[in-house]
């Protein structure tokens, strides 16, 4: 199993593939629950920690919200679409700075995680291979160093 993070070409969003449905087969429901309830329970400590509830009553809406949408993203039941409603992913998270180095974190703090659960390496690359490409998009705050095509003269 390879937790491989390549980088984020500022402004891109890269077509991504669902989860195999193998990786909610082999979790089940009751397996996505526990994966994030341990994960925002990182993050909450993590050094993003500051774009999450620290409120565990606030923290444990946000675990219920995310489990529906990745349940429905993993081929289960469209519990998020139902609930939520339409799932913006640019939207949902502009109102955080989010650099490359904040979705490294994520990433890392999602591997921690994922390395405890004893599914299949076909089921976790899949998942994670998602997560991966997906998360670029969140991406929205431009660190890179500028090339001298890029600035402006004035
Ligand atoms: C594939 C990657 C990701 C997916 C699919 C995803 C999905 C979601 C979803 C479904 C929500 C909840 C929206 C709602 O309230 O209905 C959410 C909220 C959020 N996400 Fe992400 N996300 C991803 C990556 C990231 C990354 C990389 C970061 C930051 C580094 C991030 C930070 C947040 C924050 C701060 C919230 C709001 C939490 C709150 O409600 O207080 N997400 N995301």
């Amino acid at each position: 199993m390879e937790y491989k993070i390549t980088k984020t070409k500022f402004g891109e969003r890269p077509d991504y593939e669902l989860p195999k449905p193998i990786f909610l087969e082999e979790m089940g429901e009751e397996g996505l629950v526990k994966l994030f309830d341990k994960f925002y329970d990182l993050l909450a400590d993590s050094d993003i920690g500051n774009f999450f509830p620290q409120d565990e009553e606030e923290l444990k809406k946000v675990k219920a919200h995310n489990v529906k949408f990745f349940i429905e993203a993993c081929g289960g039941e469209n519990y998020y679409s139902q609930t939520v409603g339409h799932f913006d992913m640019i939207k949902a998270h502009e109102p955080f700075s989010i650099t490359e180095k904040a979705r490294t974190e994520w990433l890392g703090c999602m591997e921690e995680v994922l390395k405890e659960f004893d599914i299949s390496d076909e089921a976790k690359q899949s998942f994670w291979e998602y997560l991966e490409t997906f998360s670029k998009h969140t991406v929205n705050v431009d660190t890179g160093l500028k090339l001298p095509e890029d600035i402006v003269k004035i």
